[in-house]
């Protein structure tokens, strides 16, 4: 059943070409416009939202900030991504012109579900990104957009955050689509890039030895620092939840423009920080930026482990490992750079001779509050 591999999770991760192809599959009418699956909403009741409200926990929280990246690029919708467990307990401003998309793996998390109810009973409209047919999450939601990574065995979630994060790009683009916010052609040229994306992944997975091999010399690490901006914000932080539940490492992950109001008092020699690097096609000269942040850091002692696109020479002079992606758009990277960190945190917890499919204190899913 682990199909040759040693673990329900590295066979997973080898898996995410196809979560990523199969939940593009099928998202367009015969005149080409974009499909979600089940929508009990009325369209022009779609059109009329003026806020979106994402709630989800742990990994799915995370594919919710790569979500509001996209949606308000796109849709130029506001959107607010909030823990379910703390939007459930401070009284929201929610409405009827409020959409709150719920996005959970297995369709059961207690968190996320009684923050869909409290949502309903507020009077909004909800969607449910969600990889579970079927389950109580999706049943209770005015719309579901259904997430084809198949069963997901292993505790830490892999594929099917990149299958959440996929269906939220066709989420955001439906929405701008509906509201006018993004051309044809540019909704086209997206969809086009996403189908590239199941190919690159294999790519990327081929060329992963050095990352196990990383991962094995620092089998014995304290502390591992991630830092990212923009999209990679977001995948920072998955980055570090991966290592402390899959290696039990302490590890944190950081806007990198909040490193200079606080934390780069933690930079000390040897300490390893993963820096997910922007585009140098990045809006903003964030990719500037980010290299700097690299700088600072190194000159401070840190190991710097640098995750870059194809061709971006400007990370190597201070760099000690680079870690190549492809290249894609932008807001498309996350899925590709979460990839490596993926693998790795697997290959650490592997090294460490820990339990990878089944953490300690962990459960797949988490059916009380
Ligand atoms: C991390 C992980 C958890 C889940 C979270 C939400 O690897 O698996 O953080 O992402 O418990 O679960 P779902 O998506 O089932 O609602």
């Amino acid at each position: 059943e682990k199909s040759g591999y040693d673990t329900f999770m590295e066979k997973e991760i080898h898996e995410q070409p196809k979560a990523v192809h199969d939940t593009l599959l099928g998202r367009t009418d015969a005149e080409g416009r974009l499909t979600l699956d089940e929508v009990h909403i009325d369209v022009e009741e779609l059109r009329a939202v003026t806020k979106i409200v994402i709630v989800a926990c742990g990994t799915a929280s995370y594919a919710g900030m790569v979500a509001k990246y996209a949606i308000e690029r796109w849709a130029r919708i506001p959107v607010e991504i909030e823990l379910a467990h703390e939007f459930r307990y401070r009284d929201p401003v929610v409405g009827e012109h409020t959409l709150v998309v719920s996005i959970s793996q297995s369709g059961e998390t207690m968190d996320t579900l009684m923050a869909v109810r409290h949502a309903k009973a507020l009077g909004a409209k909800t969607i449910s990104i969600c990889n579970t047919h079927g389950s109580t999450i999706p049943r209770e939601s005015d719309a579901v957009l259904y997430t084809h990574a198949g069963p997901e065995i292993a505790v830490a979630s892999t594929k099917a955050f990149l299958a959440q994060i996929t269906s939220s790009y066709i989420l955001g683009l439906y929405l701008a689509s509906l509201q006018g916010g993004i051309s044809e052609q540019a909704a086209h040229g997206v969809m086009a890039e996403l189908q590239e994306i199941p190919l690159q992944i294999e790519t990327l997975l081929r060329s992963m030895d050095r990352v196990k091999e990383i991962a094995y010399f620092m089998a014995d690490s304290r502390a591992v620092l991630f830092l990212g901006r923009h999209v990679g914000y977001p995948i920072a932080m998955e980055g570090a939840l991966k290592l402390k539940e899959l290696a039990y490492i302490h590890a944190e992950g950081f806007a990198a423009g909040e490193l200079k109001h606080g934390p780069i008092a933690l930079i000390e020699p040897g300490l390893p920080v993963f820096v997910i690097v922007p585009s140098p096609d990045s809006e903003h000269g964030l990719h500037s930026k980010v290299v700097s942040n690299i700088q600072e850091i190194r000159a401070r002692g840190a190991r710097t482990l640098v995750i870059a696109e194809e061709g971006d020479e400007d990370v190597v002079p201070f760099a000690d490992e680079v870690i190549r992606v492809p290249r894609t758009s932008p807001l498309l990277a996350p899925l590709l750079t979460v990839v490596p960190l993926q693998v790795f945190a697997l290959h650490l917890s592997t090294a460490k001779g820990l339990d990878v499919d089944q953490p300690r204190n962990l459960a797949k899913s988490v059916t009380v509050e």
